[in-house]
């Protein structure tokens, strides 16, 4: 081949693949790993597998992620995350510890409240009522009784649907009927979810003052509360009744916190803190109700006098001296000298009474 034939050669071959090169380097077809790029990275950095795509299911790195190894998008913000290993452990936990143990303990507090009735019956005024009675509490403390218990037992129940209902009322009413009311309890509890929070600012306003523990309550707690014998003095509250308020009052804040991140979960840095909520959520919820049921049985059914304080406002003079002797003392001055039973001797005027007690419970 002479040199012209060489050269002929060379610009026919030249005019043949550049185009194809050129082509080429113009396609619209993205590379082979374009798509993939990230995640080979990932999967090369975190397990070293990345020759495997397309030939297997890559179902090593998909367990080791299912497993706690977080990938792909390892933003902190919630909304960029595609996948987050913890939401499988969280459901478990939800669904098996929960839903399952808060059922149990629910209906052992319900079991608990029961024996006791059976044990001890109601708690009777050893002396009987002596129709002399004694204020205790004023109007403004009775209504921010009532607007809280309102909201709490609508709460309690529309959210007892929400944590228990798919394991408890579908299986009775049906998937339909089960979805609807399942729905309403939704809306019910995202509307006095905030009410809550008004009721609790309120309740702690009205009531902290005599709820503070003193010397008086060790007394109460060693003998029992007088269930195991003999009298346990009290003031205005007890320590039963102080445990209580001390309990709505610092379970009720940590419920109104988390509440208020899952009714609005933009609040939430991550995802992990509104799973968390949901937890503490149903926990503090189970508790408060499991101890609200015991407040509510003792308020009715369990004490003889007892109701009258948040309906009327006043209490039989031998009920205040029975349960609460150190505040009649405080009210009236005058000493209680057997508490057990005074009955109605040495019962003050009742005028005197009222007037006195007024200004000691606001
Ligand atoms: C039907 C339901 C309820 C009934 C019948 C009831 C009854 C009563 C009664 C009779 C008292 C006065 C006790 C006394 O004179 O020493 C009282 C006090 C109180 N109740 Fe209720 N209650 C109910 C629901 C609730 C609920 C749901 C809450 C809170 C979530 C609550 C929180 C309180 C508090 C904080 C006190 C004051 C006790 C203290 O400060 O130590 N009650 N309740």
């Amino acid at each position: 081949m002479d040199l012209r034939e060489l050269v002929a050669a060379m610009f026919l071959f030249a005019l043949i693949v550049m185009p194809l090169e050129s082509l080429q380097a113009q396609s619209v077809r993205p590379p082979a790993n374009a798509v993939n790029q990230g995640i080979d990275k990932q999967i090369d950095e975190q397990i070293g597998t990345s020759n495997t795509l397309g030939t297997n299911s890559q179902s090593d790195y998909w367990r080791d992620l299912r497993h706690g190894k977080d990938g792909l998008a390892t933003s902190g913000q919630s909304g960029r995350k595609l996948i987050q290993a913890q939401g499988e452990q969280w459901r478990i936990v939800r669904k098996t510890y929960i839903v399952k143990y808060g059922g149990w303990v629910l209906a052992t507090a319900i079991f608990l409240i029961v024996l006791f009735y059976l044990i001890r019956g109601k708690i009777r005024l050893k002396a009987g009522r002596s129709g002399e009675t004694i204020s205790r509490f004023s109007l403004p403390h009775r209504t921010a009784h009532w607007f809280m218990a309102s909201i709490f037992i609508l709460l309690s129940i529309s959210g007892l649907i929400l944590l228990l209902g798919r394991t408890v009322l579908m299986p009775v009413i049906g998937k339909n009927a089960h979805s609807i009311v399942a729905s309403a309890a939704m809306q019910g509890h995202n509307l006095f979810g905030p009410l809550f929070i008004v009721a609790l600012i309120w309740l702690t306003f009205m009531f902290i003052r005599g709820n503070f523990f003193q010397m008086a309550d060790l007394k109460w707690i060693l003998k029992g509360g007088g269930l195991l014998g003999p009298h346990a003095s009290a003031g205005h509250y007890n320590f039963g009744e102080k445990g209580w308020f001390w309990l709505v009052v610092i379970a009720g804040s940590i419920m109104a916190i988390t509440g208020m991140i899952l009714e609005f979960p933009w609040l939430a840095e991550s995802l992990q803190l509104l799973q968390i909520s949901v937890i503490v959520h149903a926990i503090g919820a189970i508790a408060l109700i499991s101890a609200a049921l015991g407040h509510i049985y003792i308020g009715t059914l369990g004490m003889e006098g007892a109701l009258d304080s948040m309906t009327t406002g006043d209490v039989d003079v031998v009920w205040a001296k029975e349960h609460h002797d150190l505040w009649y003392e405080e009210v009236t001055g005058q000493k209680v000298a057997n508490p057990e039973a005074e009955g109605s001797q040495s019962i003050p005027d009742h005028n005197q009474i009222s007037a006195q007690s007024q200004t000691t419970e606001t």
